[in-house]
C-alpha cells in the first residue's frame, strides 16, 4: 500500500513521488490549502494539498483534504519537496509532500482524546488503541522491544537453550496467592498458574541441559503498585554446575550489554556487592537507591540515658533502633515540608520524626532540651553534620525504624532533587536472610523462596541456627528498583526436606506438593541457580517511566481490571456447571 514510512522522507527524496498511509494526526484546511500531518509508527510528515496546475486530479485532492476528521486513515501518493518554514520539532521537518492524490481508507467518529493528550490512566486503558497511537507509548514500547531482543541475542549468541514451561501447571511458591484454573476434566481439581517457572526450570538443570532461559509470564494474585503487576514478564534463566560468581558475572555483563545497546548507557564493571545487613543499617532498604548517598547514623548508645523517653525506651530495649539521618543543606526546610516528610513517614510506620536544624547561632529542634551539650557534641560529630544541615531521627523496632527511615531517606533524595536523570547506579545485594519469622503464622516464611540453599550446608547446623541462618540468595538492583532476584539452590533431597521443615511444611504436604521435586533430587541433581529479571521493570527505567503499565500493552489496573475488556467479568451458571463450579453468595468485602 506505501513506499516508504511518513516519519521517514528526508531530504534526499526530494523530488521522488512517494505514497505513504498514516492516520490524519491533524489537517487543517486554511481556505484552498490544506496542511495534514500524516502520522505512521515512524512518524509524521507534513502533506500539503494546495492549487496545483499540473495534477488534473487537483479539484479533488482538495476537496477530499478540506474534509478530514482527526485520525483518518489515509493513503496518500505525493511528491517530496523542501519545506518552507522549517520545523525543528519533528524529524522530517526539513520536507513536506505535495499531495497528487489522497485516499481515505477509513473514517474516525470522534475522539475520546486526541493523540496528543494524556487524558488520564482511566481513559487512556479504556481506548488502549488510541493510547498506544501517543508517540510517547510508541516511544516506550519499542524501548521494550529493543531490551528483549538484545536479551534474547545475548543469551541465544551463549548457548542459552530457550525452552518452554507450562502454564496450567502445580502451584510455585513465590510468596503471593496462586490463581486457579479449574479442571474440567478432573472434578474439584485445579490447575495453577506459575508464578514462577521456578521448579520446572531447576528439573530442566536436572534433566540435563546446561543453561536455560525464557521470556516467561508469570502470575502472581498480589497487590498491585506502579511496580507490580497480576501478570508480569520475567526473564527466567538457569544454570548447572555453577556458583554464585558464575551467576552474578554473566548477567550482570548481560544487563551492561542491553543498557549498552538499547540507551548507549555505559554501566560500571564491576557491579558494587552489598550484603543485605549492609543495606538495611546504611539505607533502610533491601533494594538502595545508591544515586545519592545519604547513609543512616545509628545513634542508640548515644541517646541510651537521655531525657528522651521516647528514644532511651527504645534504645534500652531490645530490638530498637534509633537513626539519624543528615539531610545536607535541607535546614532551609520549613516546619510544613517538615511536617509532610512526617506524614510520609507514619504510613511506614513512625510514631513521630524528630528534627534537629543545624544553625550558625546553634541547633534548633524540639528534642534539644532533652539533650545534653556532649550528647549534642556527638551527635552532630557522628553525623558529620555542618552548619546549614537538617537531622531527622527515627526511633521504632529495628524493622519499623528502618523501614520509615528508609522511607524518609527516598522522599528527601527526590524532594531535594538528589537523583538525577542519566544517573545510573546498580548493585547485587548478598547474603539475605534465609527466613523471616511471621510472628502472625507463628512460623518461618523463606525471605526468597524455599528452593534457595542455605550458606551452612550442614542440616542440623541449619536446623539449630534457623533464626539467623543466611541464604545464598542475591538481588540485582538498579537505581532503588528491584529488578532482579535468584539464587543457588538446594540440590540435596534431604536438605531440601529439612527447609520445608523449618518452614512448617509436614511430610505429608511436602509429599503432596514437591514430592515429584523430592523426587527428581535423588537421582543425580547437579548443584544449580539462576535468576530471574523483571523485563517490565527494566523496560520501565529505559522508558524513563515511573510505572510498569506503561510498557506493558495491556496492563491491568490498580483495581485488578482490564479496563479495554472489562475482564474479570461473571460467567453465565451453565459454563460454570461445566468446570464444576457454583459461586458462593458474594462474601463481605475482602482483601
Ligand atoms: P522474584 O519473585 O524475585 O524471583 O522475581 C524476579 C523478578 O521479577 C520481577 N517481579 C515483578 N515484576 C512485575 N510485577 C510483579 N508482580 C513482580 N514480581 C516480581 C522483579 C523481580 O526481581 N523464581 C524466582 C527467581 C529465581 O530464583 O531464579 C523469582 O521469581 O523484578
Ligand atoms: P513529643 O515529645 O512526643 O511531642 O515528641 C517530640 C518530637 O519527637 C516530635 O518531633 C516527634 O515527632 C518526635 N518523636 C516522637 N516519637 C518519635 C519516634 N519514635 N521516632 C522519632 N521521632 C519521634
Amino acid at each position: 500500500m506505501r513506499t516508504h514510512f511518513c516519519g521517514l522522507i528526508d531530504e534526499s527524496m526530494i523530488g521522488q513521488t512517494v505514497t505513504l498511509c498514516g492516520w490524519a494526526d491533524v489537517a487543517r484546511d486554511l481556505g484552498g490549502v490544506c496542511f495534514i500531518d500524516l502520522r505512521d509508527h515512524e512518524g509524521i510528515v507534513q502533506v500539503v494539498a494546495e492549487p496545483d496546475a499540473d495534477n488534473p486530479n487537483n479539484a479533488a485532492v482538495i476537496a477530499t483534504a478540506s474534509q478530514l476528521g482527526y485520525e483518518y486513515c489515509l493513503q496518500i501518493t505525493g511528491v517530496v519537496r523542501k519545506r518552507h518554514s522549517v520545523n525543528d520539532k519533528i524529524r522530517t521537518g526539513q520536507v513536506e509532500i505535495l499531495a497528487k492524490e489522497i485516499n481515505v481508507l477509513n473514517k474516525a467518529e470522534p475522539l475520546p482524546f486526541h493523540a496528543h493528550e494524556n487524558p488520564g490512566e482511566e481513559t487512556r486503558l479504556k481506548y488502549r488503541y488510541l493510547d498506544m497511537r501517543r508517540p510517547e507509548m510508541q516511544a516506550m514500547m519499542r524501548t521494550r522491544t529493543k531490551l528483549v531482543r538484545e536479551l534474547r541475542k545475548y543469551l541465544d549468541d551463549r548457548g542459552f537453550q530457550d525452552i518452554e514451561t507450562p502454564i496450567l501447571t502445580k502451584a510455585t511458591p513465590e510468596g503471593a496467592r496462586d490463581f486457579l484454573v479449574p479442571a474440567r476434566m478432573h472434578a474439584g481439581e485445579f490447575y495453577a498458574l506459575p508464578q514462577s517457572p521456578q521448579l520446572f526450570k531447576q528439573i530442566l538443570m536436572m534433566a540435563g541441559f546446561d543453561r536455560y532461559y525464557q521470556v516467561a509470564r508469570c502470575f502472581r494474585d498480589e497487590a498491585l503498585r506502579a511496580d507490580r503487576q497480576l501478570e508480569f514478564t520475567q526473564l527466567d534463566m538457569e544454570f548447572a554446575w555453577v556458583t554464585e560468581k558464575d551467576v552474578q558475572d554473566l548477567t550482570e555483563d548481560m544487563i551492561r550489554h542491553v543498557f549498552r545497546e538499547v540507551k548507549g548507557v555505559e554501566l560500571v564493571n564491576p557491579f558494587p556487592r552489598m550484603t543485605y545487613a549492609e543495606a538495611m543499617r546504611l539505607y533502610g532498604s533491601d533494594k538502595p537507591d545508591l544515586r545519592f548517598d545519604m547513609a543512616f547514623t545509628d545513634i542508640a548508645d548515644l541517646v541510651e540515658t537521655s531525657e528522651f523517653k521516647v528514644f532511651a525506651d527504645i534504645a534500652n530495649s531490645e530490638d530498637g533502633r534509633v537513626i539519624a539521618l543528615r539531610a545536607p543543606g535541607a535546614a532551609t526546610m520549613s516546619r510544613k515540608q517538615i511536617d509532610e516528610v512526617a506524614a510520609h513517614a507514619a504510613k511506614y510506620g513512625a510514631k513521630g520524626l524528630a528534627w534537629m536544624k543545624v544553625e550558625a547561632e546553634g541547633v534548633n529542634s524540639p528534642i534539644a532540651k532533652f539533650l545534653d551539650e556532649a550528647t549534642l557534641a556527638a551527635l552532630l560529630e557522628r553525623t558529620g553534620a555542618v552548619a546549614g544541615d537538617l537531622i531527622l531521627f527515627g526511633a521504632s523496632s529495628e524493622k519499623v525504624a528502618s523501614d520509615f527511615m528508609g522511607a524518609v531517606r527516598l522522599k528527601l533524595g527526590k524532594d531535594l532533587g538528589l537523583m538525577r536523570d542519566g544517573d545510573w547506579k546498580p548493585l547485587w545485594v548478598t547474603d539475605f536472610p534465609m527466613f523471616e519469622y511471621d510472628d502472625e503464622a507463628g512460623r518461618y516464611v523463606a525471605l526468597h523462596h524455599p528452593f534457595t540453599a542455605p550458606a551452612v550446608n550442614d542440616i542440623e547446623d541449619l536446623k539449630a541456627n534457623a533464626r539467623n541462618a543466611v541464604s545464598r540468595g542475591y538481588d540485582m538492583v538498579l537505581n532503588g528498583n528491584e529488578i532482579g532476584g535468584g539464587s543457588i539452590r538446594i540440590h540435596n533431597s534431604q536438605m531440601q526436606s529439612a527447609v520445608f521443615d523449618l518452614l512448617g511444611i509436614n511430610e505429608e504436604e511436602q509429599r503432596a506438593k514437591f514430592g515429584f521435586l523430592l523426587d527428581a533430587l535423588k537421582y543425580g541433581a547437579p548443584p544449580h541457580g539462576g535468576v530471574a529479571f523483571g523485563i517490565d521493570r527494566i523496560a520501565a527505567l529505559m522508558a524513563g517511566t515511573e510505572s510498569i503499565r506503561d510498557v506493558i500493552a495491556f496492563p491491568k489496573t490498580t483495581g485488578a481490571q482490564c479496563l479495554l475488556t472489562d475482564a474479570p467479568s461473571p460467567l453465565p451458571d451453565e459454563q460454570l456447571a461445566e468446570v464444576h463450579i457454583s459461586v458462593r453468595p458474594k462474601a463481605a468485602k475482602s482483601e
